[in-house]
């Protein structure tokens, strides 16, 4: 190509190709079958649970259990994501690499604002980041000993980090199960506090600087659901809404054990001196009744009153086989959790966040959706993949029972109901699932309020649907039709009527350009 008019308009069919490759690739970004819209997931491979969720100068930090090599579980990193409104999230780079004390397990992070551990300063705190360190090889040669809690720190927003380099800070006595870290600053005592799992129970530890831990007390041996492994606990203060008392709250994930089988997160509301926890509530409690909410806990330093939640999408008796890829899980939207008197007792109560109304889109309202003398509504179609509907269901009777189908036209559906018991509950036997046969199932929770009127708020999107109820109850399971849910409706025995059905479509949070 001597010529230079050839050259030239060679150069430009080079970019023109870079250009279409660069469109294609935006169209295509986060466009998998079954892949999230509007829920966290890693761009590629295997995630699992939360970590070191912390508010930092504008930025919520979500660390997440990562294997960065496969799209199944192995060695464990620190993936890393920010957002600045709990519903967009931004990648960056892996955060913790494993190393000679073995993988990077779950753990938590807080801001040491009086720099108590010397890694930073008073006027550049460090995000300090506790963890538990698996050492593979110790399990393999048969050792109790190859869980040890570990700390690294950030001075630069949690961009770059720093093992301790007297790292383990709490050696394992012994204990095949030791894992999962929450600390938090206790101001009563000036002192951080962490709990840690530890097999059927949950240890108490204190620590004057993150890096000196002493021994102060344990519990659950003997209280709430043991089916399974103690792991990821939290421990954290709340109001009592609408009054002025606070009571402290437990959660533990537990697996397997769980209600509706396999791993579930259990709480219990209590009194905690700084020195020991004491439960107060007699029955076992869940944050999520539905089968794919585990290991969640909530984020440290945020300082507007809320406290927020957000778990791992999943169950380990099928995390590892759900039909997706290139990745493996998601995490369920950003959660407000709140402690209130209702009809069935003093209950931990969970909401979406209120910024992820901004992801509204188009909506559609129908009017008397079902009348009361119909049995059955009309379809109405769905667009798109990612939704928010919203329904007040009026039952005239107790034994009144409606189900809300979401259907392909292939005979597949995922329905959510409340049956004449007024038992909430997640039918989806027939929304595919055939890699597990621990998936498919209909399965109840237990709504907070025995009132007439229900109202429903259902977070649907690819592959996953979250039932918010305005009395705080709430399930999240997963599903994977062979073809999108396109049609929803609604089924019923006499009795029950919907006045208003509202659709939204909501707005996609992945574009290949902010990512
Ligand atoms: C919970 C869990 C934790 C552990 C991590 C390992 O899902 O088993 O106890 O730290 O996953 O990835």
């Amino acid at each position: 190509m001597k010529n230079p008019r050839q050259l030239i308009a060679f150069f430009f069919l080079l970019v023109g190709c870079a250009f279409e490759k660069k469109m294609n690739q935006k169209k295509e970004y986060y466009s998998e079958k079954f892949r999230p819209q509007f829920h966290f997931t890693p761009e590629r491979n295997w995630m699992n649970d939360p970590n070191g969720m912390v508010f930092l100068d504008g930025e919520y930090h979500l660390f997440y259990q990562h294997y960065p090599d496969g799209n199944v579980w192995g060695p464990m990193h620190w993936g890393h994501a920010v957002s600045t409104d709990l519903v967009t999230w931004k990648h960056l780079p892996i955060a913790l690499y494993p190393d000679r004390l073995g993988m990077i397990f779950s753990g938590s992070a807080v801001i040491d604002v009086n720099n108590t551990s010397g890694f930073g300063s008073s006027e550049k705190p460090a995000m300090v980041a506790i963890f538990t360190q698996h050492l593979m090889e110790g399990e393999k040669a048969g050792k109790h000993d190859f869980q040890t809690q570990g700390v690294a720190f950030s001075l630069d927003r949690g961009r770059t980090w720093k093992m301790y380099d007297s790292n383990p800070v709490i050696k394992n006595p012994g204990k095949h199960d030791f894992r999962d870290p929450k600390v938090f600053w206790h101001e009563p005592t000036k002192q951080w506090k962490m709990i840690l799992a530890v097999k059927d129970h949950v240890e108490l530890y204190g620590s004057p600087d993150l890096k000196n831990w002493n021994s102060l007390s344990s519990f659950g041996v003997d209280i709430g659901a043991h089916g399974g492994v103690w792991e990821c606990p939290d421990l954290f203060e709340m109001n009592v809404k609408g009054s002025e008392q606070k009571k402290w709250v437990m959660l533990v994930s537990i697996n397997p054990g769980a209600p509706n089988g396999g791993s579930g997160t259990q709480y219990f509301i209590g009194q905690f001196d700084g020195q020991q926890f004491l439960p107060e509530n007699k029955d076992n409690l869940w944050i999520d009744y539905g089968k794919d909410n585990y290991a969640g806990v909530t984020w440290s330093n945020v300082n507007d009153g809320r406290r927020l939640f957000l778990g791992w999408m999943s169950n380990w008796q099928y995390a590892t086989v759900v039909p997706t890829t290139v990745w493996r899980s998601a995490m369920t939207v950003s959660r407000e959790l709140k402690l209130e008197e209702t009809g069935a007792g003093l209950r931990v109560t969970s909401y979406p966040v209120k910024e992820l109304k901004a992801l509204r889109n188009d909506s559609t309202t129908t009017s008397n959706f079902l009348k009361n003398e119909l049995s059955s509504s009309e379809e109405i179609n769905l667009e798109g993949q990612a939704h928010e509907i919203e329904l007040t269901i009026l039952k005239s009777k107790n034994e009144s029972t409606f189900e809300i189908q979401f259907t392909n036209g292939k005979q597949e559906f995922i329905g959510i109901g409340v049956d004449s018991l007024n038992r909430l509950y997640i039918d989806r036997t027939k929304s595919g699932g055939e890699f597990s046969k621990d998936f498919a199932g209909k399965h109840y929770g237990k709504l907070n309020s025995t009132s007439d009127i229900i109202k429903l708020r259902l977070l649907l999107d690819a592959s996953s649907i979250e039932v918010f109820a305005d009395d705080g109850a709430v399930m999240t399971e997963l599903f994977f039709p062979t073809e999108q849910f396109n049609k929803v409706l609604v089924k019923s025995n006499k009795g029950v009527s919907i006045p208003e059905l509202k659709i939204y479509t909501l707005n996609s949070i992945w574009k290949k350009e902010d990512n």
